[in-house]
């Protein structure tokens, strides 16, 4: 277990939106938080250390793991990136962050994967992280890979690690599809608090969703973590519908993307090599 009161956990990409929910949630009850992004961070509490800094910068990587128990590793480029950014931050950035993480002795890590892992299996399947990864997405297979990376953590050196497949982390639900995929401000910060807190979870991978009516996944892991998630997206069902998002196909033969990953699955490849 990972001791708020006495062990510094570090979080990286910080900044971020992830990033701003975590230390909203966390910072009451961890007394030691290093935060790292590109960005500066703002108003921090006298539990909270900044370190601005770009995660290619490996010396820099390894100098903030000093006196660190646990990593939670947030930073990554979503949505809009091109190939070499992808490269540079969720692949070899991930690889740094962990390999300083693993040299420095760090006990724990939590991972912010993506559903983008499993991205290309059928809506009508009720996935579960026992079944092999279907990314959908080069971002999805960076995500598995870090995965990858973790697994061979706890068996070559008995790191701990928890890998959250998130789903659509929003403030609020922000489309159709989102009804089944929210992961909430209060539920994010539950799944880390209880992901460092765990006295051994081992090497494990949990879904990172709200407790939503429209679930189309099942995880046997937040029984194993005992996550209780408290947000439903469909309490924002009519704030939606007002917004004029279709919201009354939960069917799902009538799902308005035929794969758990959305657009992700159906979209040409973002990343191209340029020349
Ligand atoms: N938001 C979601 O719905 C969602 C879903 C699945 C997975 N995730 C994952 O969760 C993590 C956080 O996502 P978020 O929604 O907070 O995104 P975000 O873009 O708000 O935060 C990512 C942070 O990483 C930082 N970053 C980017 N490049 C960096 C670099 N070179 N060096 C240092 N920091 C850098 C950014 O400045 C940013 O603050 C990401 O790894 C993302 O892939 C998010």
């Amino acid at each position: 277990m990972i001791d708020p009161n006495t062990d510094r956990v570090l979080i990286t990409g910080a900044a971020g939106a992830i990033g701003t929910a975590l230390r909203d949630g966390l910072r009451t009850n961890w007394r030691h938080l290093r935060l790292t992004d590109i960005r500066p961070m703002q108003n921090l509490t006298n539990n909270e250390e900044a370190i601005v800094t770009d995660i290619a910068d490996r010396s820099a990587i390894e100098a903030m793991m000093r006196d660190v128990r646990a990593v939670v590793h947030l930073a990554g480029v979503i949505g809009e990136y091109d190939l070499e950014t992808l490269f540079r931050v969720n692949a070899r950035g991930l690889f740094d962050v962990f390999e300083s993480a693993r040299l420095a002795g760090v006990e724990r890590i939590v991972f912010a994967s993506s559903n983008h892992a499993f991205g290309c299996y059928p809506i009508t399947e009720t996935v579960s992280p026992a079944l092999p990864p279907r990314p959908d997405s080069l971002y999805g297979v960076f995500k598995v890979w870090g995965e990858t990376m973790l697994r061979n953590y706890y068996d070559r050196h008995g790191i701990r690690s928890v890998s959250l497949r998130i789903g659509t982390y929003r403030t609020l639900p922000i489309d159709q599809r989102s009804l089944a995929t929210w992961l909430s401000p209060a539920d994010v910060a539950q799944l880390v608090d209880l992901s460092l807190r765990h006295p051994d979870p081992g090497c494990i991978v949990v879904n990172g969703y709200s407790n939503n009516t429209r679930l189309k996944t099942h995880d046997p892991n937040w029984v194993t973590l005992g996550y209780k998630p408290r947000d439903n997206a469909e309490d924002y069902r009519e704030m939606l519908r007002d917004k004029g998002v279709e919201v009354d196909a939960p069917d799902r033969d009538e799902w308005e993307w035929p794969e758990h990953g959305g657009s992700h699955a159906r979209v040409p490849e973002q990343p191209a090599r340029q020349g």
